[in-house]
């Protein structure tokens, strides 16, 4: 299914991914209306988060680029919802809107129950009377889960076919009810949909909440850097532009029927390439360092692991090479260094 001539709903779109996603799609032509949703909630630093709206609104200025409608409001709000859907008639739904973060999530459990669950309830119920509401209705509901659903599992790479019923965090517990409420949908209104579970996203204009985000705020500040299970830990980091990559291919098909006749997949998007804690923060510096960010490299203090923290990352990207013959390739040091300089040109003198 071509994105040209679509409307397409993104939720989070002043979030990270959600940023990327709708520019990528804005830049598709002017055919491509993109119809973007978003609290703007201060979770992080809410001025990345406008910044990311002038770049949309920009964006969308230009001649040879698609429509920009913005909404503000919250997935909990039912009746604003299904305005949104009757008013713009998305065909392809793309829900991003969550409360992430894994820490987080053990001292503030509302805000995922309230984003990620009623929220994402809220989603479904809407694709549902879609189809009432307008011809056609949504052709394909795409979702974010997350590596998290993973939680302790020894089994590595981590695959779409691995059991996990384990969460060990609430925000995991709500990524895997995700997966859930969606296959029901898929099976009970036949909704076609693909969930899609990231494994730790990074580039320029990302989250402050993550790690090499807030790492580099503690270099820049001379302030040690927090290294938890003693850097005995591993990621799969994936450059942004690598988890636009798989999005934008598996918005443009909708799954095939499995044995049930329910048109639903799962896709890990991920590096399938984990790094140690303590190579990544090498790297990191050496970027910081190469644009002189910082002028010299940080202290660390080893620690336990953390509640909610797993081991490792590690995805199985098997079925995303299959099904599209992709699979991501930016590498570590070509992706922070890209992060390292658009840090240095946003914050310039306010943080160096
Ligand atoms: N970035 C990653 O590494 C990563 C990894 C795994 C999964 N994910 C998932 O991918 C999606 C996008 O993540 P991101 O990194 O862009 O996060 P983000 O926090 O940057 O973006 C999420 C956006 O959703 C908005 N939002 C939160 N609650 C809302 C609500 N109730 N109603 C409307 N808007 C709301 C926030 O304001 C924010 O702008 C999320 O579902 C996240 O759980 C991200």
């Amino acid at each position: 299914m071509s994105i040209s001539g679509k409307t397409v709903l993104v939720t989070g779109a002043a979030g990270f991914i959600g940023f990327y996603l709708s520019k990528y799609l804005l830049e598709q032509g002017p055919s491509v209306k993109v119809v973007g949703f978003d609290s703007v909630n201060d979770y992080y630093d809410v001025s990345l988060k406008e910044e990311r709206l002038r770049i949309l609104g920009e964006t969308a200025g230009r001649e040879d680029t698609g429509a920009f409608v913005f909404v503000k409001g919250n997935l909990a709000d039912k009746a604003l919802v299904d305005s949104v859907f009757k008013e713009h008639q998305p065909e392809i739904v793309v829900n991003l809107a969550a409360q992430a973060g894994v820490r987080y999530s053990i001292t503030n459990p509302e805000a995922y129950i309230e984003a990620n669950i009623i929220g994402f309830f809220h989603i479904l119920e809407a694709c549902r009377h879609s189809q009432e509401w307008f011809s056609g209705g949504v052709k394909h509901l795409i979702y974010a889960s997350s590596s998290s659903v993973y939680g302790s599992n020894k089994k590595v790479p981590y695959s779409v076919d691995d059991k996990v019923d384990h969460p060990v965090s609430l925000y995991a517990a709500t990524k895997k009810s995700d997966e859930l409420l969606a296959y029901s949908y898929g099976k009970l209104y036949g909704i076609p949909m693909t969930g899609l579970r990231f494994f730790t996203a990074y580039g320029p204009l990302g989250r402050p909440d993550m790690a090499y985000f807030s790492f580099t705020n503690k270099l820049v500040n001379g302030e040690k850097i927090k290294i938890f299970n003693y850097g005995d830990m591993y990621r799969d980091f994936t450059y942004i532009d690598d988890i636009i990559k798989g999005v934008a291919s598996v918005m443009q098909r909708i799954p095939d029927e499995d044995e049930d006749g329910v048109r639903y997949k799962l896709y890990n998007i991920g590096n399938s390439r984990p790094e140690s804690l303590l190579d990544f923060v090498e790297i990191l510096e050496t970027c910081l360092l190469e644009e002189g960010i910082i002028k010299k490299r940080g202290e660390r203090e080893l620690l336990p692991m953390q509640q909610g923290d797993v081991y490792q990352t590690y995805a199985d990207v098997s079925a995303l090479e299959e099904d599209f013959g992709i699979r991501p390739e930016t590498s570590l040091k070509e992706g922070l260094s890209r992060y390292a300089k658009w840090y240095k040109e946003f914050y310039g003198d306010e943080k160096s």
